[in-house]
């Protein structure tokens, strides 16, 4: 029999690592879900939809944690959590593994074995185990959402007797998962919309979505998508470039979400103070950016200013400001990754840790930080 912590999220993460239809899907894998008391109220999953499909409503987070083989959580754990866990529990949550090192080397010291979803490998057979695409998707959506709300206009062109409305021009700095589901989003409220990014696998994507591609299209830029498919750190003299094209265009535009964002790194600054005091008074920013150091130099995170007219928010968890489905997929992301290491004829954990979904994942176990990018440089 294989137990599975849930445990409440710290303050301010109205997010949860279960949900009604995980904690069924694992219950009929052998599992006993044991889920601490009101953990899913932010996301709308009561205690009692909860029991009704299997869980083991826990009085208090000890309760649940106590003896468990896994924990679920969606931020890091705490090490008194983890250290109520069995030996060399697993545990996978989004660890945020390039923070807070000290915090991370104490975790691993409970010899827990830890997982970082973050660090789910983008291969066809992760998909399903993809927290960054399912939480970057809702974020993507709910920037647009929200730079709607701020933004004092209408997005849609209207054509009424008293006049036209001009449709709004929504400009999508970064089109990974977030800004793709920005552009969509815009679209559908009738902007007129633009997008730019430094890969090129981008342009036929941003255009099947009926935006314009806006981008310095050099040698550099060819090149710039990592085997990963992400983008590369590009050079100073391509940055000159890219911000003489951005500083014509953001001129005209009415609102910019800005999703750029390069693995490991802090987010590359695309614009600037200036840029900002260029456009029209009453424009949108909204930096998607903004925990690591925002694309707009002038980005407060989770704050929003007004700059000369012009408002520039730094959300730092828009997933989580559509928790009802955030908490569904991540749950669904956790649920996809637990198949891969239980025995369903033996209703067993059976972890291979030879697993390429297992070694990319897994950050610390047996007492020491495993992970290869985690190692010190040159190690
Ligand atoms: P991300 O969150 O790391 O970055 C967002 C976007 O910012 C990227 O498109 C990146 O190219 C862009 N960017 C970086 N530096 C920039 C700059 N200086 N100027 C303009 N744009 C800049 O990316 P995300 O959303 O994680 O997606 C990365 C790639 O992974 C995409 O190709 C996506 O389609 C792919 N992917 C593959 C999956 C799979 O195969 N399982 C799942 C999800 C995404």
């Amino acid at each position: 029999m294989i137990t599975i912590a849930v445990t409440a999220e710290r303050e301010g993460e109205p997010r949860v690592a279960v949900s009604p239809e995980t904690v069924k899907k694992l219950s009929a894998l052998g599992c006993t879900v044991k889920v601490e008391a009101g953990a899913g109220a932010s996301s709308r999953f009561a205690d009692e939809t909860l029991k009704a499909q299997g869980a083991v409503i826990a009085a208090s987070a000890a309760e649940a944690l106590g003896g468990a083989d896994i924990l679920l959580k969606v931020r890091r754990p705490t090490p008194e959590e983890v250290k109520a866990l069995k030996p060399g529990a697993i545990v996978a949550a989004m660890l945020s593994p390039f923070d807070d090192r000290p915090g991370l080397d104490a975790l691993a010291g409970s010899g827990a074995a830890l997982m970082a979803m973050e660090f789910m490998p983008r291969i066809s057979r992760a998909q399903s185990m993809d927290v960054l695409s399912s939480q970057a998707n809702l974020a993507g959506y709910k920037a647009v959402i929200d730079a709607a709300a701020m933004f004092e206009q209408a997005m849609p062109m209207m054509m009424t007797a008293a006049g036209t409305v001009p449709a709004a021009k929504v400009f999508i700095m970064g089109v990974g998962v977030a800004g793709l589901q920005a552009i969509a989003t815009a679209r559908r409220l009738g902007a007129i919309v633009s997008a730019t990014d430094v890969r090129p696998a981008t342009k036929e994507q941003v255009a099947s979505l009926g935006a314009k591609f806006v981008a310095v299209e050099d040698e550099e830029f060819k090149q710039a998508q990592t085997a990963a498919g992400y983008a590369k750190p590009m050079s100073a003299e391509y940055q000159k470039k890219q911000a003489e094209l951005i500083a014509s265009h953001i001129k005209t535009q009415d609102i910019v979400i800005t999703t750029a964002l390069i693995p490991g790194r802090p987010a590359p600054r695309l614009v600037t103070a200036a840029m900002v005091e260029s456009m029209k008074p009453g424009a949108v920013i909204v930096d998607l950016a903004a925990e690591r150091g925002g694309n707009c130099e002038l980005t407060q995170p989770d704050k929003v200013i007004e700059h000369k007219g012009v408002s520039i928010a730094g959300p730092i968890n828009l997933a989580g400001e559509v928790p009802v489905n955030a908490s569904s997929l991540y749950a669904k992301n956790l649920l996809a990754f637990l198949e891969t290491m239980i025995d369903k004829k033996e209703k067993a954990l059976k972890v291979n840790w030879d697993d390429e979904i297992i070694k990319g994942t897994l950050v610390a176990k047996d007492g020491r930080i495993v992970h290869p990018s985690l190692q010190p440089q040159g190690a």
